[in-house]
């Protein structure tokens, strides 16, 4: 049956990008789909080993899920390093996985940049822990923005090579489920995870380069809408947004070739739950300087609750640490089972 993964690192600020192209599908998939949303906290020690609030960056990930409109009770909230099975699978997936696959990870290489030797092993299997994320509770839709996509397909390049490095294990075990694998039936043990990308802002862009992705990271924080950010602030960065000077285009092929009306189209549809064709019907043919403030009101209606409710919820720490802890022991049933199966499948004793 289907189920929903996702998760979400506790490094820095939550933008935009989070919001639109995750953590706002995640809301509205939780009516139709049972979910799993994690903070992946093993993930954020790839990068950077050290870090001075882990715990509240942990917390305030969970803050932003159940803002959004995430309920805890219904679905699974949780941190990663709550739950061992993450560790222990990833660990089955380095094996699985080929050195030449994660070496190929265009975000491995752009983290890693030029110093590649030095980068941490964690960050050059982070692909593999993510497929054991997913996978560890036979996830089949994921939730993710565009640049997600590879490590998805790596994903399932790792069930799909367990399944068949150990079909016959799990045809003998009575563990296999009949799934398709391109053109042929086979009796697989994971399925193979399908990414859910699609929307009106799959990449939300930065506001200063409509060809740079908008990130927690970028040094500018004019290039991005934080979660927190207030209204002022908000109105201001929209303000300052970089545009063409031609006004917007009367049809979606009038976007073509302009990246930074392309992107503010985008997160108008997005936080609208809008077409882009929708938007350009309306506000073809007017100024970025009309269209600008009611793009930054949409903004603020959409984004100051929420942010309101995350301080609301960061006022109490124990709370959300609670909501955690529960969410962890109901993904750990979960986990527990998948082990159990995947040991068996290996032969440990
Ligand atoms: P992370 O923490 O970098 O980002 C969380 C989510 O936000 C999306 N996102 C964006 N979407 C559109 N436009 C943007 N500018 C933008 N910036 C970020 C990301 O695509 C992501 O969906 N590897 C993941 C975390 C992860 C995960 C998983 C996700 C670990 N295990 C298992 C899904 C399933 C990451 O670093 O996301």
């Amino acid at each position: 049956s289907p189920l929903v993964f996702s998760g979400v690192q506790p490094t820095g600020n939550l933008q935009l990008g989070n919001y639109l192209g995750a953590i706002r599908k995640f809301v509205a998939l939780q009516e139709s789909h049972d979910c799993i949303f994690c903070v992946v906290d093993l993930h954020a020690l790839t990068a950077q080993l050290v870090h001075k609030d882990l715990k509240d960056q942990t917390r305030s990930i969970a803050a932003a899920f159940i803002a959004s409109g995430i309920d805890p009770k219904k679905h699974i909230v949780f941190n990663q390093s709550a739950v061992p099975g993450h560790a222990e699978l990833a660990w089955i997936f380095n094996c699985v996985a080929r050195i030449g696959w994660m070496n190929r990870m265009t975000q491995f290489k752009d983290k890693a940049g030029k110093d590649r030797e030095n980068a941490s092993l964690g960050l050059l299997a982070y692909p593999s822990l993510m497929a054991a994320d997913i996978l560890l509770y036979r996830g089949t839709h994921v939730p993710v923005g565009d640049d997600q996509k590879q490590h998805l397909e790596l994903a399932r390049d790792i069930a799909q090579k367990f399944n068949s490095d150990f079909s016959e294990r799990i045809a003998a075990a009575g563990l296999g489920v009949e799934m398709m694998m391109g053109e042929e039936k086979v009796n697989g043990y994971f399925p193979l995870t399908e990414p859910l990308i699609e929307g009106p802002a799959p990449r939300v862009m930065s506001l200063r380069d409509g060809t740079k992705k908008m990130s927690k990271s970028d040094p500018s924080d004019l290039s991005r809408i934080n979660m927190t950010d207030d209204s002022d602030t908000i109105a201001r960065k929209f303000r300052k947004a970089k545009t063409d000077p031609a006004p917007l285009p009367e049809t979606i092929e009038g976007l073509a070739g302009r990246p930074e009306a392309d992107n503010l189209v985008g997160i108008f549809a997005a936080l609208a739950d809008r077409t882009r064709q929708d938007v350009i019907s309306e506000y073809g043919g007017r100024q970025f300087s009309e269209f600008k403030p009611v793009l930054a009101d949409l903004a603020v209606t959409v984004l100051e609750p929420i942010s309101a409710e995350m301080r609301r919820l960061m006022a109490d720490p124990a709370h959300i640490d609670a909501i955690l802890r529960d969410g962890a022991a109901r993904a750990n049933v979960i986990a527990e089972r998948t082990m159990t199966d995947v040991k068996e499948i290996i032969g440990f004793v």
